[in-house]
């Protein structure tokens, strides 16, 4: 456990996501408390596990591998009474007990795991945690990172893993030096290693919210630990083989570079981060997958980067299904509100890969690549007043002093507008203002009526 210790480096960068105070305590310790609101927080295996419902995260994993324990011995005994019918061919029998064997290897690869970090299964029968979630999430991820996407493939001049950093480090090859750098939804971490190995800043934090996936990660390039998973294919090529045992390869030994690569178990929505710490984020298929609308994510890109800093985006835009069509932005969407939240769009292109490409049936899909780098603007008062109405647009921005509340508005709609001073935003008066709204009034949407009175005002 060499590294574990080096976890608290990057304390400086670090902050409690509920109250935004600094961590005294090491955060690498089993469990560990903010100082000021007292919320105990947790690490697995070193990792820092900082989510907003702190330790109740690790009980609701427990009960994700609890039902993930349970839902694979239901169809690994389903299939292997399959197997027991009277009347099936031989290599039928054969193929239903390798489906059986590989799922009982996955399952139990992935429960000795947790349990390398003192996680159980639970299942507690109070939980509101129903599904396995996340730990069902991205299995293939952790295959091409560390194992699949090193096979080269005829029709492309890289492998899979080397045309995603390879890319991005074309982008990055002017001599620009970082200091600290982070992924946001860095999954099981090939690529962002990749990059810290290129531009060997001070600190690389890999974020992601996927337990599974980080501590794949970790056991890559901290702890250097080999790994072997199974994959059953149930539409298998013709003769090939359904079940194959995948080893994963760790980074090489002889590197001291580990010691500033950070794995941070957290949502990228209540972050644990500090204000303006990085300076250079990557989001790799990202942008379109978080939860929430681009808009945001621009709020907290402009949260987490320095002035100055520089965003790389990589990734299709294949939106999920409970994204909402307005929030589906396409490329020159996206580019609008980029320049109009203050960035510059430096280099803008596409590409193809292939994308979970599997050596043992060669089938992968193509997908197209959209990669862009942009900066942040030095002056953040300067970026609000550009376009006229941007601070709604992009609620993270200062609203500008100059705008002015309607005299014939209600009390109300004037307690809103007090709160302009050049610097807040929608979401900042939006803060301030929830706690003396009834629940049910959702404090954005109140915030920005009442500042629409200005725009309706001004219109006439
Ligand atoms: C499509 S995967 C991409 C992973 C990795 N960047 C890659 O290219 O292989 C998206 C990743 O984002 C993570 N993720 C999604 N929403 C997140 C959030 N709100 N906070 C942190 N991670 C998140 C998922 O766990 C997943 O690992």
């Amino acid at each position: 456990m060499k590294n574990e210790g080096y976890i608290d480096s990057i304390i400086d960068l670090i902050c409690c996501p509920n109250c935004g105070s600094d961590f005294s305590a090491k955060i690498s310790e089993k469990t560990f408390k903010c100082p000021r609101c007292l919320t105990t927080y947790f690490s697995l295996g070193g990792i820092p596990c900082i989510f907003e419902n702190g330790i109740e995260e690790l009980e609701n994993w427990r009960q994700q591998l609890g039902l993930l324990q349970q839902q694979g011995q239901k169809s690994i005994d389903g299939i292997r009474s399959i197997s027991k019918l009277p009347y099936l061919v031989d290599e039928t029998k054969s193929r239903m007990d390798e489906h059986a064997k590989s799922n009982t290897y996955s399952q139990k690869s992935i429960i000795d795991l947790f349990k390398s970090v003192g996680v159980s299964p639970a299942l507690n029968a109070n939980s509101d945690v129903r599904q396995v979630g996340r730990l069902a999430q991205y299995h293939e991820l952790f295959l091409r990172d560390w194992c699949w996407g090193d096979q080269e493939i005829a029709q492309f001049e890289n492998t899979e893993n080397n045309l995603a950093s390879g890319k991005i480090i074309e982008i990055l090859n002017n001599g620009e030096a970082f200091d600290n750098v982070l992924f946001l939804g860095s999954g099981a971490g090939r690529l962002s290693w990749d990059i810290h190995e290129h531009l060997q800043p001070k600190a690389t934090v890999a974020l992601d919210m996927n337990p599974l996936l980080s501590l794949i990660a970790d056991k890559m390039i901290k702890k250097l630990s080999p790994m072997k998973f199974s994959e059953c294919k149930e539409h298998a090529p013709i003769d090939s083989q359904q079940t194959r045992y995948w080893p994963l390869s760790p980074i090489p030994k002889n590197t001291h570079l580990a010691d500033t690569w950070f794995p941070l178990m957290a949502d990228a929505w209540s972050v644990p981060l500090k204000k303006h710490s990085f300076d250079l984020i990557v989001t790799p298929w990202f942008i379109d997958i978080n939860g929430e609308d681009v808009r945001d994510f621009l709020g907290l890109l402009d949260y987490l980067l320095k002035p100055g800093g520089l965003w790389i985006n990589s990734g299709p835009l294949l939106y999920g299904p409970n994204t909402p069509i307005e929030q589906k932005y396409g490329a020159n969407e996206i580019r609008s509100l980029v320049k109009t939240a203050g960035f510059t769009i430096e280099s803008d292109q596409s590409y193809s890969t292939p994308y979970l490409y599997c050596p043992n049936s060669s089938r992968y899909r193509v997908e197209q690549i959209w990669l862009f780098s942009s900066r942040k603007a030095n002056n953040q008062l300067e970026r609000s007043a550009k376009e006229k109405y941007s601070w709604i647009l992009l609620p993270h921005l200062p609203i500008p002093a100059h705008i002015q509340c309607p005299a014939s508005a209600s009390r109300e709609v004037h307690s809103v507008f007090a709160f302009i001073d050049g610097k807040l935003s929608v979401n900042d008066i939006s803060l301030k203002i929830a706690p003396h709204l009834p629940p049910d009034i959702p404090a954005r949407d109140y915030v920005i009526a009442a500042l629409l009175t200005h725009a309706s005002g001004s219109s006439r």
